[in-house]
C-alpha cells in the first residue's frame, strides 16, 4: 500500500489518528486490514508524520509524537542558547460567507492564550469578498460589501490581551479593491491596535531574526500538495530565501521541508465553500503552532509544526449559528470575558 498511497491520503489518514483515538474505530471507518495499517504508518514515517500504535488500558490506540526538524545538529535546545517562539498561523477566514466558523477562530486564539502564545501570524483571505460578475456570490454571504465586512472583522476578530495578529490581505480581501478600490489595511489598523498590516498577496515576518514569508498565491491547486509550494521555493534566489514560507489560498493542511525552507501549507477557518464542492476539492478548517528554536544569526535549529485540525464534528452548518450567535473573544487582563457585539446589518 505504501507504494501507492500519496502524501494527500497519508495526509488525510493522519488526521483521523489522533492521540488517544481508538484503532479499531480507524481500521472499521476506512475499511483497512492491519497489514494495510502498516502500509499507512509507514507512509506517514516517509512523509514526516511520527504515529505509533500503543496499549493503553488493554486498548489499541495512536499515540503522536511531535514531528522535530532540524537543520544543524550543533546545538541543544536545552543548553540556553537558542531563541525560542512559539507563535501561531491561521488563514482563510473568509468573514462575511455563509461558511463562516468565527468559533472555531475563538477556539484557536483561546488555546494561544492558554500558552502564551504571542504572535499570530494570517496569511490572508481575511473576508470573502465581493464577486460582481457571479451571480450566486450575494446567497453565499451573510455580509455583503466592503463597510458590512470591514466592520465584522474591527467588531468580531478576538482580541485578546497580550497577542498581536500579524496579517496579510488575500484574493478574496483584494476584491474590495478592484470594485472599489477600498482596502482592509486601510481601516482595521484605526480600530484595532492589535493588528498589524504586513503586505497585499505577501508579506515578511521577522521573528528574532528569523526571515518568514507570508504568501496568498492565486489559481488552482495542483494535485500534489507540494508541487506548487516546491515551484515557488524554486524560483527563490538562494540568499533571499526565508527560513519559513507560510502558504495560504489552497485551504490545505500539510508542512514540509525543501531547499532548507519550512514550509507550512495553512488550514483555512472556513467550512467547504460551494465552489469546492463544486470541483470536488477538499476543505482543511485548522490551525499550527510553530515552535521555532533559532540561534543568534537566525538560523533555524529545531523546527517543530504542530498541526490543528477541526473535523466535522467542530464545523457549525451554514444555517447561521456564527451569523447569529458568536459573540467577540475578548480576554483582558487574564480573566475571561465575553463581549456580544451585535452588527445590525448582518443579524
Ligand atoms: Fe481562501
Ligand atoms: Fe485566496
Amino acid at each position: 500500500m505504501t507504494s501507492k498511497i500519496s502524501a494527500e491520503q497519508t495526509n488525510k489518514l493522519f488526521r483521523y489518528m489522533r492521540n488517544g483515538s481508538s484503532v479499531d474505530d480507524f481500521l472499521k471507518r476506512f475499511e483497512l486490514s492491519r497489514k494495510e495499517l502498516d502500509g499507512v504508518l509507514m507512509a506517514c514515517k516517509i512523509y514526516g508524520k511520527e504515529v505509533d500504535v500503543v496499549t493503553k488500558d488493554d486498548k489499541e490506540v495512536f499515540e503522536r509524537t511531535p514531528v522535530k526538524r532540524y537543520t544543524l545538529k550543533k546545538m541543544n535546545p536545552n543548553d540556553g542558547k537558542m531563541i525560542h517562539n512559539q507563535i501561531c498561523v491561521v488563514s482563510d477566514t473568509h468573514f462575511g460567507s455563509i461558511h463562516n466558523q468565527l468559533h472555531l477562530l475563538n477556539k484557536v486564539y483561546e488555546e494561544c492564550h492558554k500558552r502564551g502564545v504571542k504572535i499570530v501570524l494570517h496569511v490572508g483571505d481575511m473576508v470573502d469578498g465581493n464577486y460582481p460578475t457571479r451571480p450566486e456570490n450575494p446567497r453565499q454571504q451573510f455580509l455583503h460589501g466592503f463597510d458590512e465586512q470591514a466592520r465584522y472583522v474591527c467588531d468580531m476578530y478576538p482580541k485578546v490581551d497580550g497577542i498581536t495578529t500579524y496579517y496579510i490581505l488575500g484574493s478574496h480581501d483584494e476584491t474590495h479593491y478592484k470594485n472599489g478600490q477600498a482596502t482592509l489595511s486601510e481601516w482595521i489598523p484605526r480600530v484595532r491596535k492589535d493588528m498589524v498590516y504586513l503586505g497585499q498577496d505577501t508579506g515578511v515576518f521577522d521573528l528574532d531574526g528569523v526571515k518568514i514569508v507570508l504568501d496568498h498565491p492565486g489559481g488552482g491547486s495542483a494535485k500534489s500538495l507540494s508541487y506548487k509550494p516546491q515551484q515557488r521555493i524554486e524560483e527563490m534566489e538562494s540568499k533571499h530565501k526565508p527560513k519559513v514560507l507560510l502558504i495560504g489560498h489552497y485551504h490545505k493542511s500539510y508542512s514540509f521541508v525543501y531547499r532548507n525552507v519550512q514550509c507550512v501549507l495553512v488550514p483555512a477557518l472556513c467550512d467547504k465553500t460551494q465552489f469546492q464542492q463544486k470541483q470536488g476539492l477538499s476543505n482543511n478548517l485548522g490551525a499550527y503552532f510553530l515552535d521555532i528554536y533559532s540561534d543568534k544569526k537566525g538560523n533555524i535549529q529545531y523546527f517543530m509544526p504542530e498541526e490543528i485540525i477541526f473535523t466535522k464534528d467542530d464545523i457549525w452548518d451554514e444555517v447561521g449559528k456564527d451569523k447569529k450567535k458568536v459573540q467577540q473573544l475578548v480576554i483582558e487582563k487574564k480573566q475571561r470575558r465575553y463581549t456580544r457585539r451585535v452588527d445590525k446589518k448582518a443579524s
